[in-house]
């Protein structure tokens, strides 16, 4: 192996010596909710006081920054390294929308490209000591989780899924992608799964509900919970501030709050 590749290996090494536990989201369709679940979860792990690194490999739709309020922000680059964003004192972010001139152009790069600026954020990035490192993907099974699942060994996998048959089909894939690559499935979330009616307050199942939790029993793999669908998360997210901060008391972040509790004691043993 060439000295430099070789240097950036043990780079990524010594981030990853210092990082506690490693989860990946993601899933088989786009649209269902691994961003908003990704920067909510994070969030949730910092508010219980621990140290949480969040990952963007989203390299051409990072939403981070903007779901969690630090759009705009930069990332330092020097000769020392690049220094990552803080959201609050327990979680920092980096993302590719922080290096950025432009928001709005597209960044058109291949697979190995894309490893390689996965590669530097995890080795030129000092992360420090983080009991979490939470990373989130594009949809689907292409090059960022490949690229995670390669250079992260022992990452766990959160699959986000709607509970539509479309969004289930795809799901399958991503729970085999995740076994075939030996990464830890966590468990499969079941994301805007029903929702009560603002105004009647009945229950309405727009993408239908439960499939999510069906498909996991059917492939062997842990469900995690359900979080509803509610128009309130749509609103928070767009405004950058996270629901499980602003709305504590809703269905969605007690269905959140399930999940951290039962990842965090997953982890515990
Ligand atoms: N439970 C929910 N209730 C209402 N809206 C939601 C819920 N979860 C996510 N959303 C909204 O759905 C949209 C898509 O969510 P998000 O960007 O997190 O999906 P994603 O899976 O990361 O998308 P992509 O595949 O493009 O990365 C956002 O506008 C978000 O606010
Ligand atoms: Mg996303």
């Amino acid at each position: 192996m060439p000295a430099k590749e070789r240097e950036e290996d043990i780079k990524v090494s010594k981030t990853l010596s210092k990082i506690k536990n490693r989860l990946l989201v993601f899933s088989g369709k786009g649209g269902v909710g691994k961003s908003t679940v990704a920067a909510n979860l994070s969030l949730a792990f910092s508010m219980r006081g621990l140290t949480v690194g969040l990952l963007d490999v989203d390299i051409h739709g990072p939403n981070l920054a903007k779901i969690l309020g630090v759009e705009g922000k930069r990332m330092d680059v020097s000769p020392e390294g690049i220094k990552a964003v803080d959201v609050n004192d327990n979680l920092k972010l980096v993302s590719m929308s922080f290096l950025l001139q432009d928001p709005n152009l597209p960044v058109i790069w291949r697979g190995p490209l894309k490893m390689k600026a996965i590669q530097q954020f995890l080795g030129d990035v000092d992360w420090g000591e983080l009991d979490w490192l939470v990373i989130d993907s594009p949809p689907g099974t292409g090059d960022e989780p490949l690229s995670v699942a390669q250079l992260i060994p022992a990452s766990g996998a959160i699959i986000v899924t709607t509970p539509q048959e479309l969004s289930l089909m795809d799901s399958r894939k991503a729970v085999a992608f995740a076994k075939s690559l030996n990464l830890k499935i966590l468990g499969i979330i079941e994301n805007m799964s029903g929702m009560t009616c603002p105004h009647c307050g009945k229950d309405i199942d727009l993408f239908k509900k439960g499939g999510g939790e069906k498909v996991a029993l059917e492939l062997g793999v842990p469900f995690l919970g359900k979080i509803p669908i509610d128009p309130q998360i749509v609103i928070s997210t767009d405004e950058g501030k996270p629901f499980i901060g602003t709305q504590p008391d809703s269905e969605a972040s007690k269905a959140l709050m399930k999940i951290v509790k039962s990842i965090t004691e997953t982890k515990a043993h």
